[in-house]
């Protein structure tokens, strides 16, 4: 029998408020069943083919009712009908003929799965449609002999565990088990499995599903996108035939709404040593792995195992995949360019799975051959467990066996309506007799909070309603409302409603934000207010009813709240997110912003984490600049992670992968201390951990060109951070040498090019770095600098411990035999970037540093007022040199764009020249370089009084314990300030006279 291949759609959204203030541009475009991706960056495309390409971005319009249908006149849009006519209807006729069914949409987060499948409002997905056409054909049903028969389940895997969500009580920590059996593969024991009988009970738990997924989502925020939810129809078709036997005709309809793709392979690609830890994404990626095993087989390679025995949900799926099954796959797409990377992963991905071929056959059989197996293997495994001597294991299993065969033949003795009975009062039980109308009724009346989550179709689903009187919010048992997770006390809220007014006030010690802000007091509520319990347990509040607005809560989603809440910390933000217009920087800037977004969140929750537990550690995020590393000033930017011990004030860089590898981490390990777990104590397996690391301080750049003259470079360059804030000052000394190692006199080379093809030696020096912070700040730091140069091993200085004022002792020489076009070049247009690296936990070195003493020394004199006014004029000048070096870089800039601006006009002339065939020789190049030479020279000088002034002050600070002294130093260090003033401004006003000149020469 031919296989069935697994069928694919495409589908993609419109955009989303994100990508719209993004001014985003869409890179999808379909044709008949072709969908071609457009890459931002070079406009290069791919197309793939699918069984069915969705276009759901535009052409649509809203119907009085709230219904997206296609725009009148156009045929582009594909609706939520549409979609089910294609891929639902198919699932459906294949449950009438007794065939297994699956659907599963993928895709990354916020793509468009949920809408698919569950849809929103009166947009209704897959399933509920599926669900409903099903009972609409059912109640045409008039055979009297023919009994159809519908359960349903839903579960929800997370983080390796299954959790049925049909069962609103607490449900044990390691969740449901997976088991095995001939007959039904794999199947989760102990999972309900409720008999129904409309549209509008499945309607019912569907809802009480949700809500039960977002109770657990609310009380550890990350589960909703990183958990996958099943919801399995099972369809019985008992037919009775005139010999009063009966035949079973069944399928089970497996609708699958996957995490977010993005998280599939984010394990095992952070170079983290915890590389195997997390389950949380285990389901996903082993997902990944067979489907292209599956496509592998399908290709014909053989001896091809298929992992499906690795995680929960490939086990589960394992008859939809390659098995017993007709199976559709949703590819949900987002249309944004800032999306690509993830979008084309997706379609790849689609690509692969549209190989997989099932072999799906009619599940059909005697009812009484059914009713014979089961009491066979009872029979079987009494005598396996009556022979005894077997591991105490195997019995236990066997007996386990045979409870499940007993629980399984007395529900086949029972009739459906006894099911369904039974089915209604466990239903009334659970709900304690509450009609969900009734407590709908509330919120219509009453001001409530509704619950804010980052997945949508979990937002708005739980509304905690304000009575007239007192309403408590906490973990306690006693509070009105149990509200758990991250940061939240046994009491965290009081809140009162006087009938007209509502006023919400923290617990002491609670923590809670008021639309972006810290709530301090008791404060009245506005209609709207944006709150937030602890570190995520977000609501929005809904005020009288006289205040509300048709639609007006719409606005306030997740991200509204994440970004009031980061502007409110600082983050330099407006509610605007950046545009991108069509700018390939601006993209990038665009999606580094989003990601630092996202990442807010995560660092909180991971810092709440730490205090919890106990660590002492502190995350934050920041904005990492790789140009700081390189030497032509390239690179883009990228989030980094600076991880603080806030006891040791030992530090780390995470990249955001390990980071968020690390999160997943932590929540497990948070969950398990919830649970009351004992924790494990090993370093080993602990994700606040790491062994001590050298971080990246800061780095200055340095350009080579002077080099090329054969003019030296000795400065104090300053090193910046990522922030660009001073981390340390540096002399960097860079000389000519001749064969012999001997200084090389500038007088000799005019022009680079008399350096072709001879000898060229240098070397560079770091005698000197000054007011290293690293290493002020704890002295029980070390700090090492390093550089490569010409694309050599990187040269590295030994690490100096514990001084703010350091020799490194740091020499190296570079030969070059013979130079190059290449090597003249490479001066000209490069830097060296010297970089500077912190070391910790290293030997503790000085006693009693230089400024321990000096801050005895001040404390131990009666001047005090004299001292510390004396230290802010210091300080004044410090401020000052440090303005006057910036000056002086500016300058130096000005003077390199002139220069190249006189390379251009000097070509120009040499081509005008070689026309005249004059044998004039203007000598520019002599003249340029001369000019150039005496300018860095000046500069050197300008270099050398600056560091004259550093020393003095240091000399002020450290060294002087009388004030006399100090005087003396600062009135010098007046003087000099003003020389190198006067200095500075001399030597630019003569370079631009000489480049005036030059000029002026090359135009006669
Ligand atoms: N075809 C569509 N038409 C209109 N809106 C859509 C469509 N698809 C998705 N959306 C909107 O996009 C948002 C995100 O969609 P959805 O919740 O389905 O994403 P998801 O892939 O399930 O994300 P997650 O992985 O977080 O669960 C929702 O607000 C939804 O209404
Ligand atoms: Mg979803």
């Amino acid at each position: 029998m031919p296989g069935d291949s697994v069928k694919v759609a495409v589908r993609v959204r419109p955009f989303n408020q994100r990508e719209k203030n993004a001014g985003s541009s869409c890179i999808i475009s379909m044709s008949g069943d072709s969908t071609t991706i457009k890459n931002p960056e070079n406009g290069s495309t791919k197309m793939f083919a699918f069984d069915y390409s969705y276009w759901s971005h535009d052409s649509f319009q809203e119907n009085g009712e709230g219904v997206f249908t296609p725009r009148s006149g156009s045929t582009k849009y594909t609706d939520q009908r549409r979609v089910f006519q294609d891929l639902g209807q198919g699932v459906l006729d294949n449950a009438w003929q007794g065939y297994n069914a699956a659907l599963f949409a993928y895709g990354q987060t916020g793509s468009g799965k949920s809408y698919s499948m569950i849809g929103y409002g009166p947009n209704k997905g897959i399933v509920p449609i599926t669900c409903e056409e099903l009972f609409k054909a059912i109640e045409t049903n008039k055979d009297s002999q023919k009994q159809l028969q519908v359960s349903f389940s839903m579960l929800e895997i997370y983080n390796e565990k299954v959790k049925d969500l049909l069962v609103k009580s607490k449900q044990a920590t390691e969740g449901l088990k997976i088991r095995q059996n001939p007959q039904a593969g794999f199947y989760v024991d102990g999972l309900r499995n409720v008999p129904v009988r409309n549209y509008k009970e499945i309607e019912k738990l569907m809802e009480q599903g949700t809500v039960n997924r977002t109770t657990a989502s609310t009380n550890m925020n990350a589960t909703s996108s990183r958990s996958h939810m099943v919801i399995t129809i099972r369809f019985n078709q008992v037919i009775r035939n005139a010999g009063g036997e009966s035949n079973t005709r069944s399928s089970d309809i497996n609708l699958v709404d996957l995490a977010g793709s993005e998280r599939a392979d984010s394990t095992g690609a952070t170079g983290d040593r915890l590389k195997e830890g997390s389950a949380i994404n285990q389901s996903l990626s082993t997902l990944g792995n067979v489907i292209s095993a599956l496509a592998d087989i399908a290709g014909g390679k053989k001896n091809v195992l298929v992992p499906y025995r690795n995680s929960v949900l490939t086990k589960l799926l394992q008859t939809a995949l390659g098995g017993n099954s007709r199976t559709i796959m949703i590819a949900a797409l987002s249309p944004a360019d800032i999306n690509y990377d993830e979008t084309l992963s997706t379609l790849r991905y689609a690509d692969r799975a549209k190989k997989i071929q099932n072999k799906a056959v009619v599940n059909e059989s005697p009812t009484d051959r059914l009713i014979r197996e089961l009491k066979e293997e009872n029979a079987r495994l009494m005598a396996a467990l009556g022979k005894g001597g077997g591991k105490a294991d195997d019995s236990e299993e066997l007996q386990r066996l045979l409870r499940e065969n007993e629980r399984r033949m007395a529900d086949m003795d029972k009739t459906w309506e006894q099911k369904l009975e039974e089915a209604r009062r466990e239903w009334e039980r659970g709900h304690g007799g509450v009609d969900h109308e009734e407590e709908q009724a509330e919120w219509r009346r009453l001001p409530y909070f509704t619950n804010v989550n980052e997945d949508t179709q979990l937002s708005g689903v739980i509304k905690h309603c304000l009575r007239v009187g007192e309403t408590t919010f906490g973990k306690s048992s006693t509070a009105t409302y149990i509200i758990r997770g991250l940061g939240i006390q046994e009491q965290h809220a009081i809140i009162k409603n006087s009938g007209s007014k509502v006023t919400m006030e923290p617990v002491k010690g609670a923590k809670i934000y008021v639309n972006g802000i810290k709530l301090k007091a008791k404060q009245e509520l506005c209609h709207l207010s944006r709150i937030k319990f602890g570190s995520s347990c977000l609501f929005l509040y809904v005020g009288q009813v006289s205040e509300r607005k048709a639609n007006d809560e719409k606005e306030y989603d997740y991200d509204y709240f994440m970004a009031e809440l980061a502007e409110h910390r600082g983050v330099a933000i407006d509610l605007q997110t950046p545009k991108i217009n069509e700018s390939m920087e601006n993209l990038k800037s665009y999606v580094l912003f989003q990601e630092f977004m996202d990442l807010l969140p995560q660092i909180s929750e991971a810092n709440a984490i730490s205090l919890e537990l106990n660590k002492g550690v502190k995350f934050e995020a920041e904005i990492k600049t790789p140009a700081s590393h390189d030497a032509l000033q390239h690179g883009g930017k990228e989030v980094i992670i600076q991880v603080t011990n806030e006891k040791t004030k030992k530090v780390w860089i995470w990249s955001k992968e390990k980071f968020l590898h690390r999160k997943d981490l932590m929540e497990e390990l948070y969950c398990r201390y919830m649970d009351g777990e004992s924790l494990p104590m090993g370093r080993d397996t602990d994700p606040f951990w790491d062994p001590v690391e050298d971080i990246f301080l800061g780095s200055c750049h340095i350009m080579l060109q002077s080099l090329s003259y054969c003019v030296e470079i000795d400065e104090h360059f300053t090193l910046h951070n990522y922030h660009g804030k001073e981390e340390a000052v540096m002399r960097v000394k860079i000389f000519p040498l001749n064969d012999k190692g001997e200084y090389l006199g500038d007088e000799s080379i005019v022009e680079p090019r008399e350096l072709l093809g001879k000898p060229f030696n240098f070397e560079i020096s770091i005698p000197e770095c000054m007011g290293v912070r690293w290493c002020s700040e704890d002295r029980s730091r070390g700090v090492y600098c390093k550089f490569t140069i010409i694309s050599k091993e990187p040269v590295k200085s030994q690490t100096v411990w514990g001084k703010g004022y350091c020799d490194f002792g740091l020499k190296h020489r570079v030969r070059e035999k013979k130079v190059t076009q290449e090597f003249i070049n490479y001066l000209q247009t490069h830097s060296l970037v010297v970089e500077l690296w912190g070391s910790q936990g290293g030997p503790y070195q000085s006693t009693l540093n230089e400024e321990d003493q000096i801050h005895q020394t001040f404390n131990g004199s009666n001047g005090h007022a004299q001292s510390d006014d004396v230290f802010s004029q210091l300080k004044n000048k410090d401020l000052e040199i440090e303005h006057l070096t910036k000056d002086l870089d500016a300058m130096k800039k000005d003077n390199f764009n002139l220069k190249k601006k006189l390379d251009k006009q000097q070509t120009q002339i040499d081509m005008k020249k070689q026309r005249r065939a004059s044998t004039t020789d203007v000598g520019l190049d002599a003249d340029l370089a001369q000019a150039l030479r005496l300018f860095f020279k000046d500069v050197k000088t300008v270099q050398g009084q600056i560091s004259e002034i550093k020393e003095y002050a240091k000399m002020s600070q450290h060294g002087s314990s009388d004030n006399g002294n100090i005087k003396k130093a600062l009135g010098k260090q007046e003087q000099k300030l003003h020389e190198v003033e006067s200095k500075l401004s001399g030597c630019v006003d003569s370079l631009k006279e000489s480049v005036a000149n030059t000029l002026r020469k090359a135009k006669r």
